[in-house]
């Protein structure tokens, strides 16, 4: 497939047989074929649709996935639709909607926000929201295709992101591709009848490169 952005296998660690590459086929002449922006061993990125309105909205409201995200504020149908409407419109905001290959199912969305054309630097946010797909290595491979796209795609050079400090997965997710914590905003939200403390953490080009470059199948990932 041309003109898709795709991880090699050899860069996510051993591959399990389930993790092998399986490349989604296209074929220019069926309308219903996916639509693929760039692709994984196991997921693929896509525009988010109006159709995925209630999923989305569901994933956003949802408690669980709510006690982790910085947003709070309910979101109804005309919210979510307004975000997704304004999808495209601007350089500055690349969001896009997860899809696992298997069973070809939207699982979440991720993206670059905030891109910054001067200090080429961007702002990491994931939602994998389907509980179902969550702890299977679907969020560690997507945030790993959006630094690809990050750095490869858009020639950024610094990806940041804030993280709940209970937030242990994500927290996890993020140190495993190489992300640095560059500091800690004590006490800066209240989750739960409690504060809880926001880190920051930052991944530069030149870790990616460091980390990613070798073409060890082991190089990347740290246990
Ligand atoms: C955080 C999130 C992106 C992680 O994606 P995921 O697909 O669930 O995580 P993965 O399967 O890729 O696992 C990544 C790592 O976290 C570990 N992990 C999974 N569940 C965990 C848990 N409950 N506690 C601690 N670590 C956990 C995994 O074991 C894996 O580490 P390993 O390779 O050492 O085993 C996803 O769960 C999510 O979107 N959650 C809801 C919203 C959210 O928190 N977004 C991030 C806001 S900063």
């Amino acid at each position: 497939m041309s003109g898709t952005l795709t991880i090699p296998a050899n860069e996510l660690g051993p591959p399990a047989a389930s993790l092998r590459p399986s490349r989604v086929r296209i074929s220019a002449s069926s309308p219903a074929e996916p639509v693929v922006y760039c692709e994984g061993p196991r997921v693929y990125f896509r525009p988010l649709e109006l159709e995925d309105e209630p999923l989305l909205r569901r994933w956003i409201n949802d408690p669980v996935n709510r006690r982790y995200l910085l947003h709070r504020p309910p979101l109804n149908a005309a919210r979510e639709r307004e975000f997704i409407e304004s999808q495209g419109k601007t350089a500055a905001d690349y969001t896009f909607g997860v899809v696992a290959k298997q069973g070809d199912r939207l699982i979440g969305s991720a993206g670059l926000h905030r891109v910054d054309p001067v200090n080429r630097s961007a702002v990491l946010g994931i939602c994998i929201g389907e509980h179902a797909a969550k702890g299977r290595g679907y969020g560690r491979e997507t945030v790993r295709l959006l630094l690809q796209f990050a750095f490869e795609e858009l020639n950024l050079n610094r990806v940041e992101l804030s993280v709940l400090a209970e937030n242990w997965r994500a927290i996890r997710t993020y140190q495993k591709v190489g992300f640095v914590q560059e500091g800690c905003a004590r006490q800066a939200h209240y989750r739960g009848g409690h504060y809880v403390d926001e880190y920051r953490f930052a991944l530069l080009r030149s870790d990616w490169a460091e980390r990613y470059a070798a073409d060890s199948p082991r190089n990347g990932e740290s246990d």
